[in-house]
């Protein structure tokens, strides 16, 4: 029953470029996809810009591209995402809404997409990233609870459970590997909500993780106590970024220790009973979001820009 999952790379935002994309068009990859995973996460096809570019329409076009094909290689799904202060349309970020209509809004995109693909996705990531990495609710840049209080989070998984009353319904985060003042918020919100019986059903830690940053040591222990408290928890975003040497090629010695943070995150999760989803964010440098994002930083996946395997590969293999 454990998933191994990777993020689908089906275009868009750091491959803005890519016409056509590589899910649809790059034959290798496609195989890649459907051979070695068992759950599969779409890297940006469901999150608001592309799901529901304008306020009248939505388009589900790759969105249900990636659930189709999930469903013919027997593979589960992760939705993502639904509240989420990032990569919203700028007809929503910009709009002058009142309260009433934000929450119609909301109400309306979380029926829709999660009624659409209802029974079909295993896992939604609910809420994403609504803290700082100071443990404080983003009441700034997140457009919802800036505009309709932290209220509006409850209200969202309860609206997701009404539209697919049996997806899993997560909360999920960067920087909330280890037990700090922002896992730490989300533990006491989390116990909050639960206790008013709001359906929230899991806690994911994203592990966007850097060799410059040394690994979390203690993600067994927080996943535990999530476990602890009745919730399935799940690593969704795994990837290990480097320094790059001018050469631009990793170093032996640094693939080697990438491995081990690969491992080691593997190893968290297989050692918590209810850690039974563990996804990569993409499985080839060719298409990975990190040199567009952190700069100097890359080779954060699992392969080699031509699908060569690294030790991390081998290393998630071998602990299997
Ligand atoms: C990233 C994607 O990989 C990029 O293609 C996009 O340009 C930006 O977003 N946390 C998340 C993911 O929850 O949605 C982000 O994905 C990476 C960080």
């Amino acid at each position: 029953d454990f998933l191994i999952g990777t993020a689908v790379a089906g275009g868009g935002h750091h491959l803005e470029q890519d016409y056509p994309d590589p899910f649809t068009s790059d034959r290798k990859y496609r195989r890649i996809l459907a051979q070695q995973f068992s759950s599969v996460s779409p890297e940006n096809q469901m999150k608001w810009e592309y799901i529901h570019p304008e306020q009248d329409r939505y388009d589900f076009g790759m969105a249900d591209a990636i659930v189709d094909f999930a469903e013919r290689n027997g593979q589960a799904v992760r939705g993502h995402t639904l509240l989420w202060h990032s990569q919203n349309p700028a007809w929503l970020e910009e709009g002058d809404f009142s309260e009433e209509e934000l929450r119609a809004i909301l109400h309306d995109h979380i029926t829709t997409v999660v009624g659409r693909y209802a029974g079909r996705i295993q896992q939604w990531d609910v809420a994403n990233e609504i803290f700082d990495d100071q443990g404080n609710l983003r009441t700034e840049d997140n457009i919802w609870i800036r505009e309709l209080g932290p209220d509006v989070i409850a209200d969202a998984f309860r609206w997701a459970h009404e539209a697919d009353p049996e997806a899993e319904l997560f909360f999920n985060d960067y920087n909330v590997e280890g037990i700090n003042a922002k896992s730490d918020a989300y533990y006491d919100l989390i116990q909050d909500l639960l206790a008013q019986g709001v359906p929230v059903h899991g806690f994911s830690t994203q592990g966007h993780l850097s060799t410059r940053y040394g690994f979390p040591g203690d993600l067994e222990d927080n996943l535990r106590r999530f476990d602890e408290l009745g919730l399935a928890t799940a690593v969704t975003e795994l990837d290990v970024r480097m320094d790059l040497p001018e050469s631009g090629e990793p170093t032996e010695a640094q693939l080697e220790q990438q491995a081990d943070y690969y491992q080691q995150a593997l190893e968290a999760c297989l050692a918590v009973e209810g850690c039974d989803s563990f996804t990569i964010w993409g499985f080839t440098d060719k298409y990975s979001w990190v040199p567009v994002f952190f700069e100097g930083e890359g080779s954060a996946t699992v392969m080699t820009e031509d699908f060569v395997r690294k030790p991390a590969f081998h290393a998630l293999r071998d602990t299997l």
